[in-house]
């Protein structure tokens, strides 16, 4: 043997027996608590992913699923594979004291998930895809390592607006993706509003065969004067069965979809659909540029049994308890005018306008109710009585920064989705010459990240009323999938880890560090990120 063959051979015994460290790969939203420990696990080494209830069974598949996207294929069995090399995945009451917590233990050989509910489970799950993914240029080897985590809220949502611009299933498919991957859980879908009805609606199909097409779109932004238009029709709406096909596929990756069905105003899609919903008589179009529509629904029976159809339809489509009616921005203008709305009020013995609104809003409420659903509002609907059990979606800040106490005294269970700082339609680069045009403002990361989602002052006895908060994107100027995605990445992962991690455990430089190895993410399934930070 000579010389240099006893050197390597040396090198490589001293490698076996003191492998060396290897990093430990990023984690968004992070973790409650992480406690690395001696040794490491190589998902390559690992053969089987292993449950032993029914109820963990679907979890074993999703895991399967997301592992087997680095080329990782694991069988699936039902057994304990604790002293095999497998990834076991538990059900089981005493995974802590703590209710919606999870344990991950990775020791040498294997992985155990051990959590109190599907949900918590594949959230678990969720970690062990970043950890595989951002080991991935490590050969997949990870230290061995004890996780306890649990989310701060137990709503955490991102919304997306295809009135104004329709996406495609594929896209929506890959939204919800992302939202899995960050431990989101809700996915608040604005189906509907003056400039297009999206959803399929079988007892009224000229919602979509006129509400689903404006004839153009106004083009650049709405404040530059003269408004030009395309000339342009444009439309498109889901279909019931393609809908069906998304909330399956959503619901499988541990997201509840909320559709939104705006009542009373912003129906200017489906006054154009059907005339007689409307105050004036007139015939109207779908609305072709951005901003307000004036319409609203009037207050016939004809009008409440047209909304009571069409919710019907909506919340046998839509398993989650939560309908989303909108009841943001009604402008009354039209109520006002009218007599025969005036004498209706007389006769309800109803005195003003935002009572109006409630009373509107109520009926709808009340009839959900019946059928197990709860609604959520835009923070308007508390601007007369509400139903106490009507979540309030807080976004006008601007108005009262109080409204989400108000809302939360009144007995009002309360989600923050604050439009200084969670509107992603918002600039996040004070260049706006050098961006993508877009509505206004300006939320840069580091805005979403440090602002905590609870008002400074908001009285702690109410926190229970704090559901958790939401970041909305509203799509006027964001006609493309990949224009969705350059206004949401990065900022929605700020978001994530605002929702889901303790406050007294962030840190935004620790958060920039981990974001930079999310670009390997952003890579591997082709999400278009603004690279300001
Ligand atoms: C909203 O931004 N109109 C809720």
């Amino acid at each position: 043997m000579n010389i240099k063959n006893t050197i390597i051979i040396m090198v490589l015994l001293l490698m076996a027996c003191n492998p060396q460290e290897v990093k430990f790969p990023a984690i968004i939203p992070k973790p409650d608590n992480i406690q690395t420990m001696n040794g490491q696990f190589n998902f390559k080494d690992c053969e089987t992913i292993c449950y032993q209830s029914e109820e963990a069974a679907e979890s074993a598949e999703f895991l399967k699923l997301l592992l087997g996207q680095y080329g990782l294929d694991y069988k699936i069995e039902k057994k304990d594979c604790k002293k095999d090399k497998g990834i076991n995945l538990v059900i089981s009451d005493e995974a802590s004291a703590d209710k919606n917590s999870h344990i991950i233990s990775v020791g040498k050989k294997s992985i155990e998930i051990k959590a109190s509910s599907v949900s918590d489970l594949k959230y678990g799950i969720q970690t062990i895809n970043q950890l595989a993914l951002f080991s991935k240029e490590n050969g997949f080897i990870i230290p061995c390592v004890k996780i306890t985590d649990k989310p701060r809220f137990q709503y955490r949502g991102m919304h997306l607006d295809v009135s104004r611009h329709y996406m495609p299933v594929d896209f929506i498919k890959k939204y919800i993706d992302n939202l899995s991957f960050l431990k989101f859980n809700y996915f608040h879908w604005h189906l509907v509003d003056d400039q297009g009805w999206r959803i399929e609606i079988k007892k009224y199909p000229d919602l979509t065969r006129i509400g689903s097409v404006r004839k153009e779109t106004v083009i650049g932004h709405l404040s530059t004067k003269p408004n030009k238009y395309d000339g342009v029709p444009y439309g498109n709406y889901y279909t019931q069965e393609e809908i069906k096909d998304i909330i399956e596929y959503a619901a499988f990756r541990n997201i509840t979809i909320i559709p939104e069905i705006e009542i009373p105003g912003h129906s200017q899609a489906a006054i154009a659909s059907y005339p007689f919903l409307g105050c004036t008589g007139k015939k109207i179009e779908v609305m072709t540029r951005w901003g307000i529509s004036p319409n609203i629904y009037n207050l016939e029976d004809t009008t409440f049994k047209f909304l009571f159809n069409v919710f019907d339809e909506v919340a046998s489509l839509f398993p989650g308890k939560f309908i989303h009616i909108g009841g943001d921005e009604a402008i009354k203008d039209q109520w006002r005018a009218s007599s025969r709305i005036n004498n209706q009020m007389k006769e309800l013995g109803i005195e003003d306008y935002e009572e109006l609104q409630s009373y509107f809003i109520n009926k709808i409420a009340d009839h959900l109710a019946k059928k197990g659903k709860q609604i959520i509002g835009w923070d308007e609907i508390i601007e007369g009585n509400i139903r106490s059990d009507a979540i309030v979606m807080h976004w006008r800040a601007w108005v009262d920064e109080n409204i989400a106490l108000k809302a939360a005294k009144r007995g009002h269970q309360v989600i923050l989705t604050p439009t200084s700082r969670y509107y992603f339609d918002y600039y996040q680069s004070e260049d706006m010459e050098n961006e993508p045009l877009a509505i206004g403002g300006y939320i840069p990361l580091d805005s979403v990240y440090l602002c905590d989602p609870v008002p400074e002052d908001f009285d702690t006895v109410y926190m229970d009323k704090i559901l958790g908060g939401q970041a909305n994107v509203w799509t006027e100027y964001m006609p493309t999938p990949e224009q969705v995605e350059y206004m949401v990445f990065p900022r929605i992962l700020a978001l994530s880890e605002v929702l889901w991690t303790a406050k007294d455990k962030r840190d935004f430089s620790d958060f920039l560090s981990r974001l930079r190895e999310f670009e390997l993410y952003f890579k591997e399934f082709n999400i278009n990120y603004a690279k300001h930070y």
